[in-house]
Parts: C-alpha cells; structure tokens; sequence
C-alpha cells in the first residue's frame, strides 16, 4: 500500500515515518508546482507541510486525501480527511479532528474540537472543552487550558499556557500567555489570512465517501481497530 505525501522537508518526513509505521510505503512529492511532479490523479495523499496557511493553499480539489495516525496513538478521535496523528498521543473522550490538520507526538487531548489545516505541534496539552478554529498554529509544549476558544489563524508561541480566548490571527505567547501581534487588516477583506484563496473557495469535501479512512486498516479514525494497539 503506497501512502502519497504532498511535501517532501521535515513535516514531510516526520509523516513518511508515521506512513511507515503504519504499515504503508510512503512517495514523497515536491509541493512545489514549478519543481514538483503532479500527484497522480487517482492517488489519494496528505499534505506534507506543517505551515497551516500553507496547507490551507495546498488543499484543492484533485486528489482525495487520506488520514493515517501512528499505530501507538491511545484512544480515538472523529477525523476529517487528511487528519494526522503522531506517535503517543492519548486522545480522550470527545475529540475532533477537522481537515489535513495535523496532531503532532506526545499530545493528549481531551474534549477538544480542532478545525481545518491546523498544526498541533508535538508534547500539546489540551485540557478539555476548548474549540480551536482554522488554520490555528500550536507550538510544542504547549498547554490550552479547557473552555478557551482559540480563533482562526491564531498562533499559540511554544511552552505558553493559554488561559483566555484567543482573537482570530493574534500570537500569543508566555505564562500565562498574552497577544503580542494582532494580526493586521487588510482592507475589506478582512485579516490578511482571510484573503487566501483556500478562505474563499475550500475544498468541498461533502459527497466524498470513504477518504476518512484510516489508510492501513481502512476504518474511520473514530473506530479504527488498531487505535490503541502499541507500536
Ligand atoms: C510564537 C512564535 C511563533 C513567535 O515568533 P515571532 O513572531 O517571530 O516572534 P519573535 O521571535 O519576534 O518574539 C517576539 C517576542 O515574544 C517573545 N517570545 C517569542 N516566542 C515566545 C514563547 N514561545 N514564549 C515566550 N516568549 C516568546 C520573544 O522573546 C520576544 O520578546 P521581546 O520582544 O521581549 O524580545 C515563536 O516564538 C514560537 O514559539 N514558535 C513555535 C516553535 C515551535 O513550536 N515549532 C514547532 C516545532 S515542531
């Protein structure tokens, strides 16, 4: 079973090992549309670029994504197409995972609702009752207290504990972690992160059937059987 990555630098390869160890052969692809090679038309991948607005850019209609999450994952999360899970995360009751976003290792979330293209890095702690929206940026070790809501495009500074709402766009940082950029309006448009093409026109995934599988036992993320099964 071939496992397409769309991005071949480090988040590439960090999702080639998850590939491998999922039981599948990973082909890494350039995302580059001047240098890369275009993706098979009839091959499923993941996006393999840990950017979020980036992966927002890249997810267009063509390809159906796949979802795989590294075999020592513990529990079982509702994902959508695309979705990655790496190596260790427990995952507790009630969580989603929305489109091509990306849970790093060592994450434990809990009662937490993830949006679209968004990059969870690894060692996140999510305590339980948070909504993260779109495009949301989490850097490693982390820690979102529960019922906080992090807005679209946001980005969570590394090692920062987030006790308060996040405004769409803002970078937070620090203990307890406070905004030290509001991200800046551009015009009638709204923030700058609003006027990717990916904000206007997303990739219609309603009539897809069967992409949210997991790509080596073929079940949906949320009832995989090897979810839970140790490496
Ligand atoms: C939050 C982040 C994106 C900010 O980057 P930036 O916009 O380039 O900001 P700067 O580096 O200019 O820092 C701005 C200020 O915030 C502080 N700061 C930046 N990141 C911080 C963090 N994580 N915690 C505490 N303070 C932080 C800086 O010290 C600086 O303070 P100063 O103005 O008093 O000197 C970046 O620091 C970060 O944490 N990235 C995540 C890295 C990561 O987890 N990668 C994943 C690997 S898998």
């Amino acid at each position: 079973m071939t496992g397409f990555i769309l991005g071949n630098g480090g988040h590439g390869r960090d999702l080639a090992d998850i590939v491998k160890a999922a039981g599948a052969v990973p082909a890494m692809h350039d995302d580059d549309p001047e240098r890369g090679e275009p993706v098979p038309a009839d091959v499923s991948y993941l996006i393999g670029v840990a950017g979020p607005q980036t992966r927002a850019q890249l997810d267009r209609p063509g390809n159906t994504p796949y979802s795989v999450h590294h075999p020592s994952v513990i529990g079982h999360a509702a994902c959508g197409f695309g979705a990655v899970i790496g190596a260790g995360t427990v995952i507790g009751p009630e969580v989603t995972i929305g489109n091509h976003s990306h849970v790093g290792a060592g994450c434990t979330l809990t009662r937490t609702t993830i949006g679209d293209h968004c990059q969870i890095a690894p060692g996140v702690d999510i305590a339980g009752d948070v909504t993260i929206g779109d495009r949301v940026f989490v850097g490693v070790g982390a820690t979102i207290r529960n019922l906080v809501t992090i807005g679209d495009g946001a980005v969570v500074g590394a090692g920062s504990v987030v006790l308060h709402d996040v405004p769409a766009g803002a970078t937070v940082v620090g203990i307890p972690a406070k905004v030290i950029k509001a991200r800046r309006w551009v015009g009638e448009h709204g923030p700058e992160y609003m006027t990717l093409p990916s904000a206007s026109a997303p990739h219609d995934y309603r009539g897809v059937v069967g992409t949210d599988r997991c790509l080596v036992c073929g079940g949906r993320l949320l009832d995989a059987p090897h979810v839970g099964r140790q490496a």
